[in-house]
């Protein structure tokens, strides 16, 4: 048997990596582990309570259909609706809904479907792993956009980048390692340019509903013909705390949608029904615990930002927000793995190098704090003092 190249040449996924250093540790001290972004706390009751339920009905275990179990593409659109403050002649419609396993499906099928072999897509850097591993696996190029200390990507830079290979521009907002929101304002002249050049603008909001503000992230659903230009991909793990349930959704022309919906049939039938009951349980009965999540993590995101303040052990806070910080660490004598390395084994702290999210080695380091409560915070303020002092001799 012989395993193809393609996959071979594509590194797997940081987070493994990242868990593989627990098991040789030594140390008993409790770990902070600023891995992962996956909710580490109970989905919400009404949700649970409805899963039980859906166990025990004769069409739990059942396919949903393809295009989405009706009652979430309502709620979805509802809650896009509501979110995005639109008028009743700007919803998105139901059928512009696909609901997907995850925000990694979403984007998978989507890049499939716009993208042929040698195709590129416009990819600002750092990037979410997973979506430069697809780029690669599927055989297209993603052309990395360099974002400076701002970490905001710049239309006309992007546009010095397109050529007559490119498909489509990815934006993800907030950034997932950076935290950094993108304003209206960038967005929109992002997807000004996609527009002009027939390009597709491919927006990631897994965090949306963690940004410092409630105002519209973007007014994009108001333009004319949108569906020609504008596919956005969103995730329900982080807002309703199921990652394992594995349901996110692609809003898109149904053009769009209808080629994504074959290769969710191929790889997955269809989103999973009891993903898609949890959901719905979710956006019509949870809003208390939605926002409860929000503020609490929020709050985190203050004593984060007031405790990396200090540059504890010389550790730089360049971003935050949302469910992460991104940290540039001083060690100009070491590799950002080895900092990785003795950070979890010697200081009891887990997080993921940022070469993971850049192509070269920066010293960058994703820290996610959401899952941390503020006392553990504070704790990791002196863990990385500790470490800066062990670390720089
Ligand atoms: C930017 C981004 N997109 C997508 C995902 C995956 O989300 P899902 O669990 O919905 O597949 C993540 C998860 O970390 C993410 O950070």
């Amino acid at each position: 048997m012989r395993l193809t190249d393609r996959t071979l040449n594509v590194p797997a996924s940081p987070i493994a990596e990242a868990q593989a250093w627990l098991s040789k540790r030594s140390s008993d001290r409790p770990l902070l582990n600023g891995s992962q972004a996956a909710p580490n706390y109970p989905t919400a009751p009404a949700i649970s309570a409805r899963i039980a339920e859906v166990a025990n009905e004769a069409s739990g275990g059942f396919y949903a259909p393809s295009p989405g179990m009706p009652s979430l593409n309502t709620a979805f659109a509802d809650e896009l609706a509501t979110g995005f403050e639109l008028a009743d002649s700007d919803r998105v419609l139901t059928d512009e809904i696909l609901p997907t396993a995850g925000c990694n499906q979403a984007f998978c099928v989507v890049s499939s479907a716009l993208c042929e072999p040698g195709d590129e897509v416009i990819v600002p850097v750092p990037y979410y792993f997973n979506h430069q591993m697809w780029l690669q696996l599927d055989g297209v190029k993603p052309v990395f956009l360099e974002t400076g200390e701002s970490l905001l990507p710049d239309p006309a830079a992007a546009e010095a980048l397109i050529t007559d290979k490119t498909r489509a521009i990815l934006l993800v907002t907030p950034g997932n390692p950076t935290g950094v929101t993108i304003g209206p304002d960038i967005i929109h002249a992002f997807y000004d340019l996609a527009e002009s050049r027939g390009l597709a603008l491919m927006i990631d909001e897994t965090y949306r509903n963690f940004r410092e503000t409630t105002e519209p992230p973007h007014r994009l659903y108001e333009r004319e013909g949108w569906q020609e230009t504008l596919i956005t991909l969103h995730s329900f793990s982080k807002d309703l705390a199921i990652p394992g349930y594995r349901v996110g959704a692609i809003v898109a022309g149904t053009p769009v949608i209808e080629e994504a919906m074959k290769l969710v049939d191929c790889v997955q039938i269809s989103a999973p029904r009891v993903g898609q009951e949890a959901v719905i349980a979710g956006l019509t009965g949870a809003g208390e615990w939605r926002d409860a999540q929000v503020s609490r993590i929020l709050n985190n995101l203050d004593v984060f930002r007031s405790v990396m303040a200090e540059e504890p052990g010389g550790f730089r806070l360049a971003a935050s927000g949302a469910f992460f910080g991104w940290i540039q660490h001083p060690f100009t004598h070491l590799t950002t793995a080895e900092v990785i390395k003795r950070l979890v084994l010697d200081h009891d702290v887990l997080a993921i190098p940022g070469t993971a999210f850049t192509p070269t080695d920066e010293r960058w380091i994703r820290f996610s704090y959401a899952n941390l409560d503020p006392t553990q915070i504070a704790e990791l303020g002196k863990r990385l003092t500790e470490a800066g002092d062990a670390l720089a001799s």
